[in-house]
């Protein structure tokens, strides 16, 4: 029987139609469905349940050495706890991090904005099935090596947060775009358009790509400066054979790091002029896509993301956020900008912990302990001991007034109140972190424990794919 929907038929011209648009009274219509596969499953289950099947050994450094040569299943059907495994170790929060993801996705629904979730956080396939599942749209990357993790694992709604410039990358994005692949990339110049024309009409593959303009902001990173250099970009692709306009993207976290108000006022000041960019090419007949995507955000700013942009929202116009740190948290930068700290509503929980042993204490008042900027994160503020105990997954108490003060490569040096805290060689110290991007990507498996805080089973391993 031949099964093909309207939507379907819709699909397979999507590469070769450009969408039309029209005004009814106010509303912008869609006359045409761009979203490639929407009948597709939004990653492919069978092939993240497949890391069930790797085997464990020395090639990952969180394995224990019982467990050398297991697989993920087996290992898992044992009933390992923490205390199975050594030091130094990042664990992951199953309840903390099922809150989270729950957390935002509800969030997301109540404001009616689109959720693609920032995969280079995490490179965590297990993860980005844990977000799609909870309704995200697709999921975002930085880089053609992470679209390539992605699209292995059969995620089917893809954002690039760049600009493709590098021609391999544009010839492989072109020839895997289709019915049930979607790959959405940022044009932030002329020269990007032309490159993207170039490679394009040189490979002669007819494809079509839909791209984003992107607006930066002075002292920002990518991103064209000022709202008349983006009209440029966009009239640019708008008489390109090869791009369709499919929206505006920007990040405003490049622009600011702290939520004071001269910090918020620039980023609300950006997202103004975002919006007036939309509102510009609408009224210029710029786009060319059908559905229109508006998208900014990480995890410090979207709730002013959603408060400047959410006018623009219509049936045609969707806007979309990238938070990616959100799903683990920390102790750290995160704990203090997320909104929902700063709001005093349901803060997000710290899903993530270092743990780490004493191999030394040389001195009164110092220990040195056996993890350093390879196991942990350092760039968004160090590492901070918050209890200690005789042995990992041991009972442990609070540590107070104990501080990381330096990170070598493979150790970090605490310093102690000598007067009221105990600190022995081979004592464990767990502690707090900040900065998820820069903790995963030093760990090709991480154990998840039900609950740092209370049931410390091993309830699953995460695979990273950096
Ligand atoms: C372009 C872009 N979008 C979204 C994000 C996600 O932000 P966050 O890590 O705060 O969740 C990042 C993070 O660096 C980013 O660079």
């Amino acid at each position: 029987m031949l099964d093909i929907s309207l939507t379907d038929l819709q699909h397979a011209l999507q590469n070769t139609q450009r969408s039309e648009l029209r005004h009814e009274g106010n509303e912008l219509v869609n006359t045409s469905t761009p979203d490639a596969g929407a009948a597709a499953p939004a990653i492919a289950a069978e092939r993240v349940a497949r890391l069930a099947d790797v085997r464990l050994d020395w090639r990952h450094k969180a394995v224990p050495a019982t467990a050398n040569g297991t697989t993920h299943r087996d290992f898992l059907a044992d009933g390992p706890t923490l205390g199975d495994f050594q030091t130094p170790l990042l664990t992951l929060d199953s309840a903390a991090m099922r809150s989270n993801a729950d957390h935002l996705a509800g969030w997301c629904a109540e404001h009616n904005v689109l959720l693609a979730p920032h995969g280079k956080t995490t490179m965590a396939p297990q993860l980005w099935a844990e977000q799609l599942d909870r309704g995200a749209w697709g999921i975002t990357v930085a880089n053609f090596a992470q679209l390539r993790v992605a699209r292995e694992f059969g995620v089917r709604r893809l954002q690039l947060a760049n600009s493709l410039t590098d021609p391999h990358a544009i010839d492989w994005v072109a020839s895997v775009i289709g019915p049930e692949q979607t790959i959405l990339s940022w044009v932030d110049s002329t020269g990007t358009v032309e490159v993207l024309n170039r490679t394009l009409e040189a490979s002669g593959s007819g494809a079509v790509l839909d791209v984003l303009v992107e607006l930066g902001g002075l002292g920002g990173r990518t991103g064209a400066r000022g709202v008349d250099a983006a009209l440029e970009v966009a009239r640019a692709v708008a008489v390109s054979p090869h791009l369709r306009l499919a929206g505006v993207s920007g990040y405003e976290g490049s622009l600011a790091h702290t939520a004071d108000v001269e910090a918020l006022g620039a980023v609300r000041g950006y997202l103004g002029q975002m919006r007036q960019l939309h509102e510009q090419l609408l009224a210029d007949g710029l786009y060319g896509a059908d559905q229109i995507i508006l998208t900014a955000g990480g995890s410090a700013y979207f709730d002013d993301v959603v408060d400047v942009l959410s006018p623009c929202i219509s049936s045609a116009v969707q806007l979309m956020i990238r938070s990616g740190a959100y799903i683990i948290h920390d102790d750290g930068f995160y704990r203090g900008i997320s909104p929902f700290s700063r709001h005093g509503s349901q803060p997000f929980r710290a899903g993530m912990h270092g743990w780490a042993r004493v191999v030394s204490q040389p001195e009164p008042g110092l220990a040195i302990l056996d993890a350093g900027k390879r196991d942990l994160p350092v760039d968004e503020g160090l590492p901070r001991p918050q209890l200690i105990g005789p042995a990992l997954g041991g009972a442990m108490v609070p540590l107070e007034g104990a501080e990381i003060t330096a990170v070598n490569d493979q150790h970090c040096f605490m310093t102690f109140d000598a007067g009221t805290s105990t600190v022995r060689p081979g004592d464990v110290v767990r502690l707090g972190l900040s900065h998820p991007c820069t903790a995963f990507d030093k760990w090709t498996l991480i154990p998840v424990l039900a609950d740092a805080d209370g049931n410390q089973a091993v309830v699953d391993l995460v695979h990273t794919f950096f």
